[in-house]
């Protein structure tokens, strides 16, 4: 996972290259570079760790160039190094490409191009097809950039220069997303609008298997084979302000604050309070199939699975529909059994994860009707669904993932109205729900004043390493969020369970003080997660529990309670997971760990 930005103007473009893939870094950030061309030659700098270190060592060899590529790196193959680091140049060094992606077929060509003489000076696969460009090459960029595609195997977006034509960029994708900025007499090409909107807000999106030439002053959307494709240009929806931190210490803490919008934002228009319907404007041309499903598979990784084992609950409960979900990393190779009427649903906030696309793609082979909830709008998964209920949550910057959970939440609670309204949920019910889903963003609002009561609470759990998280029905789902969010970010190691299993073996993990969080709102299952409780404390663990306001008992069983407003119980996971971010938010700024980039993770997983 790689960042790419590549600016053809009339500016000295290494600022904004720089700044272009600050932007970016949340896709990977262990190192980082450019290369511009200045004066007929192409100068090159690139240094290990994050941008800051490049930013460290530029000096005026790329201060005046026009035309320029960079990266920030997130590292498939070899090290994060200098060497390793791109642009890549080839061994004679006029071309050089920033990639990102994996080719597939890197170690063959690497030893055919070595027996022709070709020079290799890094471990990347990257450094590899910019010599097989170079090796085509007769003079003809584009060509020898096309020529050389044809012979890769494995996914990629890229950008290349040559000092031989100083006002060109050829840029390319298939498995790897790319825009194209169109500005005023300047082009810029991303792997995301986010390194874009600075400077215009007007773009073309390539699809798989289409390239681009951009120069100061036109661009021009091609296929391998050089056939022109005609794109239309679209406007990039959000502001650069949106990403920007607006006041807060991290995009996580800023995006967790930002819910009660997103969620609005992800509901406006989708509620027809009178007839007691969801409206889904996306899901439109299918109806008719969908009307007809006799199965659902949710497809999703991470946060996205945990959102799907919530739409698992609604759909069976409100739509009556058999639904499974499907880590979408061990669905895309098991040959799944796809009948008629299955429909299947990716669940990805970048609409990039590469197993959820694989996932989709193995899906509609095999004849499934397939949908997408995705919050990028344009993205590969996006796309390559059949239809499907776009987030509309914003971009998400922080690398875990918070409003764009609430926004799935939201979109499923719709959709299992909006399938159950053809089925058997009745127009009362299904009103009700609804009313009560308006007044979600409201009470969340009030979740959040739980902020300081719950960083008080982590200050006390700072130096435990182990957590159990516990909850039952549509809150267990929660439980392996709240695991998930506090681990990721904060090291802690903490497991997520349906409460009830903790007896058959966890539950010789619990010794004196060890945290152990219980959803035990109001609802179906309440008593029983009060005995789970106390067998916990009869074991001298520490309990902390997200209970309903009015709750009176729960006091007694736990040393905090953090309350959320009662609300009917397919609704209640999008007030549970707000103060286990919160939670988990505090707990990793306590232990002083990088929040929006945890170690080990990139915001978006497009290699499997
Ligand atoms: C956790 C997190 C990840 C993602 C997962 C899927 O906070 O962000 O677990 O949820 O990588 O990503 P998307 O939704 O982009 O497919």
């Amino acid at each position: 996972m790689c960042g790419i930005v590549a600016y053809a103007g009339h500016k000295p473009c290494h600022r904004i290259l720089i700044e272009g893939i600050k932007r970016l870094e949340y896709r990977g950030y262990d190192s980082a570079g450019l290369a511009v061309i200045q004066d007929g030659k192409l100068a090159l700098q690139r240094a290990a760790g994050r941008i800051a270190s490049l930013e460290e060592i530029l000096d005026e060899t790329t201060a005046h160039g026009t035309v320029g590529i960079a990266h920030t790196r997130w590292a498939t193959h070899g090290a994060p190094t200098t060497s390793n680091a791109h642009p890549h140049l080839d061994d004679s060094g006029r071309i050089a490409l920033v990639h990102n992606g994996i080719i597939e077929n890197y170690a063959a060509l690497k030893t055919w191009l070595q027996s022709q003489g070709k020079h290799f000076s890094s471990q990347t696969d990257s450094e590899v097809l910019v010599n097989l460009i170079s090796f085509l090459y007769r003079g003809n960029l584009v060509d020898a950039v096309q020529k050389a595609l044809k012979e890769v195997e494995g996914t990629y977006g890229i950008a290349v220069i040559s000092s031989d034509h100083p006002e060109t960029i050829v840029a390319a994708r298939k498995g790897s997303p790319l825009l194209v900025g169109v500005g005023e007499n300047e082009h810029i090409v991303a792997s995301d609008a986010a390194a874009i909107v600075e400077h215009t807000t007007r773009a073309v999106y390539l699809e798989d298997g289409e390239m681009v030439v951009i120069t100061p002053d036109a661009f021009r959307t091609i296929t391998l084979d050089n056939i022109t494709v005609d794109k239309e240009l679209e406007n990039i929806e959000f502001s650069l302000q949106q990403i920007e931190l607006d006041g807060y210490d991290h995009f996580m803490l800023k995006e967790i604050f930002e819910q009660p919008t997103s969620l609005e934002n992800t509901l406006r228009g989708r509620i027809d309070l009178q007839a007691g319907r969801a409206i889904l404007g996306g899901l439109e041309n299918v109806k008719d199939q969908l009307a007809q499903a006799k199965r659902i598979i949710i497809i999703a990784c991470g946060t996205a699975w945990h959102s799907g084992l919530v739409g698992e609950f609604l759909l069976e409960h409100l739509a009556r529909i058999p639904t499974e979900v499907e880590y979408a990393s061990e669905f895309r190779y098991r040959n799944p059994i796809i009948e008629p009427g299955t429909v299947v649903i990716a669940i990805s906030q970048s609409g990039e994860t590469a197993d959820t696309l694989a996932a989709l793609r193995e899906a509609k082979e095999h004849g499934a009707l397939a949908l997408g909830i995705v919050n990028v709008v344009g993205s590969t998964i996006a796309r390559e669904a059949d239809a499907g209920v776009y987030l509309h949550c914003g971009p998400e910057i922080g690398v875990a993932s918070t409003k764009a959970f609430t926004s799935q939440l939201a979109v499923l609670t719709l959709l299992a109205i909006y399938l159950g309204r053809r089925r058997s949920l009745d127009h009362d019910q299904a009103q009700r729900l609804l009313q009560s889903l308006t007044e979600m963003p409201a009470r969340i609002k009030n979740v959040l004043c739980l902020s300081d009561q719950i960083q008080k609470v982590a200050q006390s759990c700072l130096d435990r390493e182990h957590w159990l998280f516990l909850g039952r029905g549509y809150n267990y789902p929660l439980a392996l969020e709240g695991a998930l969010k506090l681990k990721e970010i904060s090291y802690a190691h903490a497991e997520g369970l349906p409460a009830a299993e903790m007896k058959h073996g966890p539950i010789a993990l619990i010794n004196k003080g060890m945290p152990t969080v219980f959803i035990a709102t109001s609802g179906s299952q309440y008593e029983k997660v009060i005995s789970n409780i106390e067998e916990v404390r009869a074991r001298g663990g520490m309990v902390l529990a997200v209970a309903t306001e009015n709750d009176t008992r729960i006091q007694t069983h736990a040393e905090a309670v953090f309350t959320i407003p009662d609300v009917p119980e397919p609704l209640s996971p999008l007030l549970v997971v707000i103060p286990l971010q919160l939670l988990a938010y505090h707990c990793a700024v306590g232990r002083g760990c990088a929040v929006d980039k945890p170690r080990n993770l990139a915001k978006s997983v497009t290699v499997e």
